[in-house]
């Protein structure tokens, strides 16, 4: 099997990183099929970087100073460390910074981020009480590629859960996070296996290719992704 290698970028609690690194391991070997080959941060504190560090997998700390000077050169030592651990997918995980466009130029349909809402409903902060709030009765979480407008690239997975009477901000969020921590891997695991790809148009723009499939998780949530036949998982 081929290697297929993963950065995941961080900010803080690294949960989501955590249920990849157990999905598919830290190693480093060539043949190893599909890995982490590195955990790179932007606070030196993150939570999530002592347990990386735990699995044996490289880590970075890539910092960001205040002010334009400040933004330039974290964007351009961000792309030379990620650079450096030749990613086929860079993964956004929790990671707060806004990438600027020359960042996701570089790594232009290799990002894919996970978002807590189902997109395009509640793009950005606090959404958890937005959702309560709208009155909606389900949320749930999105995994889809980054493009340069924040929450907004395609679409590839989504689970959904039911938003009860009385939830708080953290009951709703912890619900999710169940589910983020399934639809992460499953997606990422697609596009390891080639499940869903760019495919390149006569006039030079991509197109996505997948399938999608419906089916209920284990513990009965709504998932929608490319899937081969896994409706009694
Ligand atoms: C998750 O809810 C994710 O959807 C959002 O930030 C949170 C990160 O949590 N983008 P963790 O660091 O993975 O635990």
């Amino acid at each position: 099997m081929s290697s297929f290698r993963l950065v995941i970028l961080i900010s803080g609690r690294g949960s989501n990183m955590r249920a990849i690194v157990e999905r598919f391991g830290s190693a480093t070997e060539e043949h190893a099929g599909t890995h982490v080959a590195a955990v790179i941060s932007d606070k030196a504190e993150a939570e999530g970087i002592s347990f990386a560090e735990s699995q044996g997998i490289e880590t970075r700390v890539v910092q960001r100073s205040k002010g334009k000077e400040g933004r330039l050169r974290f964007t351009e030592d961000l792309i030379k460390a990620v650079d450096s651990y030749s990613p086929d997918l860079l993964v956004l995980a929790g990671f707060m910074q806004v990438l600027q466009p020359e960042f996701i130029r570089h790594f232009e349909r290799r990002i894919i981020n996970i978002h807590p809402s189902l997109l395009p409903a509640f793009k950005g902060l606090h959404v958890h009480q937005r959702a309560i709030d709208s009155g909606a009765k389900f949320s749930g979480c999105t995994v889809h590629y980054v493009n340069e407008e924040v929450d907004s690239g395609e679409i590839l997975g989504q689970a959904v859960v039911p938003i009860h009477h009385g939830d708080s901000a953290e009951t709703l969020a912890s619900r999710i996070l169940k589910q983020e921590h399934k639809l992460f891997p499953r997606v990422i695991h697609e596009i390891a296996r080639g499940n869903i790809s760019w495919k390149k148009l006569s006039d030079g723009t991509y197109a996505l290719s997948q399938s999608s499939a419906l089916f209920l998780s284990e513990d009965r949530a709504l998932i929608s992704c490319v899937s081969e036949a896994r409706a009694n998982e």
